[in-house]
């Protein structure tokens, strides 16, 4: 049977108290409409729709091209969200996946397992539901009999039908043309004057249509995000969730409860993180990597066998082998060659760094593109800025650029040549050169004698 689905994304999430639209909020470093967008693709619908209306130009460029969408032009309620995808689903036959744009914890698995029950059930809706130990805020599972026979939001609920602790989701399947039909005959007769897209299942239930409950084991996955206290609970199951997958992948998280990657990043056997890490973005690392305490990598790649010491690495690849920090910054692009090594209070910048190039010391280096071999002593600066344009450096193999030279760039360095320590290079450097860009030094017999500082031996 065909399959379709309803991403509800139009809400403004008045709750959040945030000027960005709610499902753009970002769990592990994803939005929360992403992690559903993720998981609804993974069962492969026929089509998928998303209902955008808050901050729709926001949202809709975060949204992949296989996902259609409908604006929502005002928000009348969830029932109503579902109802302005009718022009794109009306008379199809299938089951209909509906889902809620901020729940980022339910996982494709889930929706499987769901969609079979439904079939299995032969059931004309099926809701994903949950036993919450505090149930406040959701709408509450009705049953009669064992059967489901409404559900109630928390604002319209007795006081019975408070103390029920089984909660609706907001994830359900339907037969598509018995939600359309059912939809067009709700109303706002209810506490918040809304169109709640949960009425339908006592309209169900009055025409002896099968509404089944599909009951998650786990609580924690069913998390509706309305708020910024939910937001921080998804982040720490998400954080749990992605950190165990690793682990039993066969990476050492020293710390797990301090280790912070993001959901998209990648990382190869026998690498090994310590405490006090964040690891974010698209990044990507191979095997044996070892990353230290306090160090932040965004969107790079670190091949194999590289090392990453208390630094912040951004955009940026380590090939095999090279190494950074303790305390090191590499800023967008930055590419490290094979056993390149960054050391201590080194910054680069938009460079790229030959074979086996050293930069060990309180350095930066900027617009550059360095060859192998080179090594830069302590206190190099390239000189790539003139308050409006950049610069940029050149620098050939196997050059020796003595420490505490500055490079003004735009300036070239040949292979094999070398800028004397403190030197401020103006001019290019050809090969085999040796450049001397400093004052020569003149010595003055006694006369440190003459200063007001000086103390009689
Ligand atoms: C909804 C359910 C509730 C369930 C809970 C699960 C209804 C009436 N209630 O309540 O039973 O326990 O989800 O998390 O459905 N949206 C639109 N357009 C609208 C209104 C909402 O697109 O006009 C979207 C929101 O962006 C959001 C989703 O629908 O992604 C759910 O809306 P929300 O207002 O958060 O519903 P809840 O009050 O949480
Ligand atoms: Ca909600």
């Amino acid at each position: 049977m065909n399959k379709y689905a309803i991403i509800l994304a139009a809400g403004k999430g008045t709750r959040m108290k945030s000027d960005r639209p709610k499902v753009l909020h970002e769990v592990a470093g994803k939005t929360m409409l992403a992690h559903v967008v993720s998981a609804t693709s993974a069962v492969a619908p026929e089509k998928t729709i998303a209902i955008v209306g808050h901050g729709a130009a926001d949202v809709l460029g975060t949204l992949p091209e296989h996902v259609a969408y409908v604006k929502q032009e005002e928000q009348l309620g969830t029932g109503h969200a579902v109802k302005i995808a009718e022009p794109l689903l009306k008379n199809l036959h299938g089951m209909t996946l509906v889902i809620a744009g901020d729940t980022p914890l339910i996982r494709p698995e889930t929706l499987e397992e769901l969609f079979a029950y439904h079939q299995a059930e032969k059931a004309t809706a099926t809701i994903l539901t949950a036993i919450a130990e505090d149930p406040t805020g959701y709408g509450r599972i009705i049953r009669e009999d064992g059967h489901v026979s409404k559900i109630v939001e928390q604002k319209d609920a007795n006081d019975f039908e408070e103390s029920v602790q089984e909660i609706n989701t907001g994830t359900y399947i339907f037969d598509n043309r018995a939600l359309f039909e059912a939809l067009s005959n709700i109303t706002t007769d209810n506490a918040q004057g809304e169109y709640y897209l949960t009425d339908v299942i006592e309209i169900f239930k009055d025409d002896a249509k099968k509404v089944s409950a599909f009951v998650l084991d786990d609580f924690n996955e069913s998390i509706g995000v309305n708020d910024r206290v939910a937001l921080s609970q998804a982040e720490k199951i998400m954080r749990d969730r992605i950190n165990t997958k690793h682990m039993l992948n066969g990476v050492t998280l020293i710390d797990p409860e301090t280790t912070y990657i993001d959901a998209d990043v990648k990382i190869g056997e026998d690498s090994v993180i310590e405490p006090n890490v964040v690891i974010k973005g698209q990044t990507v690392i191979s095997k044996g990597v070892h990353i230290t305490s306090g160090s932040r990598i965004e969107s790079s790649r670190l091949h194999h066998n590289t090392e990453v010491r208390n630094s912040t690495i951004e955009y940026s690849v380590l090939e095999p082998g090279a190494n950074v920090g303790p305390y090191a910054h590499l800023r967008p692009e930055t590419i490290l060659h094979e056993n390149v090594h960054i050391g201590n209070f080194v910054e680069v910048k938009a460079s790229t760094l030959g074979v086996g190039t050293k930069a060990g010391h309180l350095t930066y280096i900027g617009n550059a593109m360095v060859g192998e071999h080179v090594n830069f002593g302590a206190g190099t600066i390239t000189v790539n800025f003139d308050g409006v344009n950049k610069f940029k450096t050149e620098i050939e193999d196997y050059a020796f650029i003595g420490s505490n030279s500055s490079l003004i760039a735009p300036i070239a360095i040949g292979r094999n040549a070398i800028t004397t320590a403190g030197s401020v290079i103006t001019d290019d450097v050809h090969e085999d050169e040796m450049a001397f860009g400093r004052a020569r030094q003149v010595n003055k017999v006694g006369r440190a004698k003459l200063m007001p500082s000086y103390h009689e031996s």
